[in-house]
Parts: structure tokens; sequence; C-alpha cells
């Protein structure tokens, strides 16, 4: 089993679509390891997307990603960090797959709806973000 980031995006929450993508993710078959909603710091955001700092976007998507509450989620799955980001589809919801969260939910390449790890280190570094052991259950032995 595999595991990964989920990000419901500001925009997203903003347009009460939280409870449509929740019940995608759930109808795709993956078990939901932490939920919460965050309102992410300009720093926070910074942290987040440190890989991204020297983009041209950079500056912008954090203004966005700080600009209201979202939903961080642990999504679990065998291929967890494909599974997810195949249901969300192409970054830029214009060239993402018919169905796919980002072409239903999206509304521009920044405006993207969803978030999701793009590998294995950066799940681990992203869930680490937002997570403890304790809420993702990975402190429970036996
Ligand atoms: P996400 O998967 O959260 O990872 C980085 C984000 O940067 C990406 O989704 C987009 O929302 C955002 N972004 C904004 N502009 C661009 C761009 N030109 N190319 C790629 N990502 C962009």
């Amino acid at each position: 089993m595999e595991r990964t980031l989920a990000i419901i995006k500001p925009d997203a929450v903003a347009t009460r679509q939280v409870g449509a993508i929740l019940q995608r993710i759930e109808l795709a078959g993956f078990t939901l390891r932490g939920i919460r909603l965050v309102n992410l710091s300009r720093h926070d955001a910074e942290g987040f997307y440190a890989v991204h700092r020297t983009k041209p976007f950079f500056d912008s998507l954090v203004t966005f990603m700080s600009s209201g509450p979202a939903v961080v989620l642990v999504l679990e799955a065998a291929d967890a960090i494909g599974k997810w980001r195949k249901l969300m589809g192409a970054t830029d919801p214009a060239k993402a797959e018919a169905g796919s969260i980002r072409r239903d939910f999206g509304s521009s390449i920044e405006h993207n709806a969803t978030h999701g790890s793009d590998a294995v280190d950066t799940a681990v570094f992203e869930v680490d973000y937002f997570f403890s052991d304790l809420e993702c259950g990975d402190s429970v032995e036996g």
C-alpha cells in the first residue's frame, strides 16, 4: 500500500466542491488516512511549494494557496500516487482528460481544484508537512 498527499485547493473549497471531490475519492477506492481544513499562511505555502520557488508562477501560486481554506488529505491505495494523479487529470484543466477532477472542477492552471504528490519522496515530505503519525494511524502498534 502507498500513501499520497492530496489537497482540495481554495478555489474548490470556495465553490463548495469538497463533498463532490471526496465522493470521487471514495468511489475510486482510496482509504482516507488523514483529513483536515487548513488556512495556509504565505510562509506555510512557500514552504510547501519550495521546489517551485524559482518558477515564474511561484508568487501567484503562494498568494492563491494562502487566499482561503483548503482541505489536506492523506490517501492510501495500491499505487496511490499514480492513481490520484490519474483521477485528478493534467495540471491544466483545459488539457485534462474528460471526467477527471481538474477538468470538471478546475478553471485555470492555477485554480486547478486539487494537488497531488508527484513521487514517493515528495509524498513523504508532503504528508509530513501537514500530518503527524498520530493522525495517520502510524503510531498504532500491532
Ligand atoms: P500543483 O499540482 O499544486 O503543483 C504546482 C502548482 O503550480 C500546479 O498544481 C498549478 O496549480 C500551479 N501553476 C500555476 N502556473 C503554472 C504553470 N504555468 N505551470 C505549472 N503549474 C502552474
